[in-house]
């Protein structure tokens, strides 16, 4: 039976939360276990079903792990990494998850060889992984693409080269640096991606013995090294998780301390503009207190790569303009399709109008329970955010989506002063 999540209408969060681990460093922290024969030992992990899905895929590879529950939002996760004997990321697990395609540079790079399933369609775009792979060519790798499958090979090994992302990928930027860090020479990747899970990745490969400079600038430069050591990480915690418990302080009128990060950091734009719509921040021991001030003001979002405002807090941004005093305006600019939510937050009421990739939210008094659908990860918070502060109680369905990337939604509202519930 699938499952569904209960809101009780017109909740006010009052509390704190702790943010776990980054999903989007996790994954790829992850990946780069493979880099190495010495296996490796993360912290901090949090417990989503992308992150056991990838733990699936690297066991395919010959990879055994093993979990340690350190909190009930928090792992650590021990790899052995000397048996990889197997190349190939299958269908079966690759279209569970895009992330999947993060096994293909360091495959790569430690076999010279590997045969990674395309990922298929998307909900928030098409969502192609052409540029990782003009990233691996430019190193000297032969790539072809057959049987809905990348067969890339280079069977003397990588080399070191320049190459410039025509367009800012996050993944495809961790792809290259993890297929460049053994790879014979020195390789300057221009325009790459400058979020925080692309530097806590750097920095975690620096520990190994990779040689990254420049990571968290445009401009990043990985001189080659022959072999990488096992080490211990701590995963970064998760901005979007922060950002997305920020959004519940303000669109309930309430205050939530964000525990376990240093967010003014990870979330620059983000806090501004949420400044902007009424919400303070304040600095506090190992976290961030958040106030509404009891009113929400319109703003105008643009999402973009980081340090701009992040795509994965366009959704939930989105269901608290829809109660602001006047009209705001959303230009999705990363994803081509991520307005799904859009039809779901009208039927509780909301005034939005779409236009391609910009939305015009137009602000109401009141929205109203009414049951709804989750369509991804990010959307199906946003509505369980429009849910808290409605007339009425409303059922979320489709919730699968939001266990992919949040965990313990429920226990972490609990401790904010706020109830859902699980139902089937
Ligand atoms: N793009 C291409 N070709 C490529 C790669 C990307 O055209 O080879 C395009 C995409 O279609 C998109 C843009 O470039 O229009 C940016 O995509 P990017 O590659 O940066 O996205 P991603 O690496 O696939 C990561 C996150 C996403 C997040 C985006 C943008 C992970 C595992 N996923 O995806 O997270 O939205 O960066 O910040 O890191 C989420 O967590 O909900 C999520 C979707």
């Amino acid at each position: 039976m699938i499952e569904k999540i209960k809101v009780y209408g017109k909740q006010k969060a009052n509390g704190k939360v702790h943010i776990s681990g980054a999903k989007n460093a996790a994954l790829p922290l992850l990946a780069a276990a493979l880099l190495s024969s010495d296996g490796m030992r993360l912290k901090n992990v949090p417990p989503l079903t992308d992150v056991t899905t990838m733990l699936a895929l690297l066991e395919n590879l010959g990879i055994t792990y093993q979990v340690f529950k350190d909190s009930h939002y928090a792992n650590s996760i021990k790899l052995k990494t000397d048996a990889l004997e197997n190349f190939t990321a299958p269908y079966e697990i690759v279209k569970k998850m895009r992330a999947s395609a993060l096994v293909l540079g360091p495959l790569l790079s430690r076999l010279g060889r590997c045969r990674v399933s395309l990922p298929g369609g998307c909900a928030i775009g098409v969502r192609p992984i052409d540029l990782h792979l003009k990233g691996m060519e430019a190193l000297g790798a032969t790539i072809e693409l057959r049987d809905g499958y990348v067969h890339a090979s280079a069977p003397e090994g990588l080399r070191g080269a320049e190459f410039t992302f025509p367009i800012v990928t996050v993944t495809g930027t961790e792809n290259v640096v993890m297929a460049a860090v053994l790879a014979n020479g020195t390789t300057v990747l221009k325009n790459a991606a400058r979020e925080p899970e692309v530097v806590d990745l750097a920095n975690c490969l620096n520990k190994m013995g990779a040689n990254i400079s420049g990571h968290g600038t445009e401009t990043v430069v990985i001189h080659g090294v022959t072999s990488l050591r096992s080490t211990e990480h701590t995963v970064v915690p998760d901005r979007i998780e922060a950002g997305t418990y920020a959004i519940a302080a303000g669109i309930t009128n309430g205050r939530i301390d964000l525990l376990g990060g240093d967010f003014r950091k990870l979330l620059p734009s983000f806090l501004d503009k949420m400044e902007l719509a009424g919400l303070s921040f304040s600095s506090i021991d190992n976290g961030l207190r958040v106030e509404s001030s009891g009113k929400i003001l319109p703003i105008d979002v643009d999402t973009e790569p980081f340090p701009g405002y992040p795509t994965d807090l366009q959704a939930q941004c989105m269901a608290m303009l829809c109660l602001a005093d006047g009209k705001s305006n959303i230009r999705e600019n990363i994803w081509e399709n991520r307005f799904m939510h859009v039809a779901e937050l009208m039927r509780m009421g909301a005034d939005i109008s779409v236009a391609g990739t910009h939305a015009q939210v137009r602000g109401v008094k009141h929205l109203t329970a009414a049951p709804v659908m989750a369509t991804d990860l990010r959307a199906s918070f946003s509505l369980i955010l429009a849910a808290l502060a409605a007339d009425g109680d409303t059922v979320i369905d489709r919730v699968y989506h939001l266990d992919r990337g949040y965990c313990c939604v429920k226990e972490k509202f609990a401790d904010c002063g706020i109830a859902i519930e699980r139902i089937k």
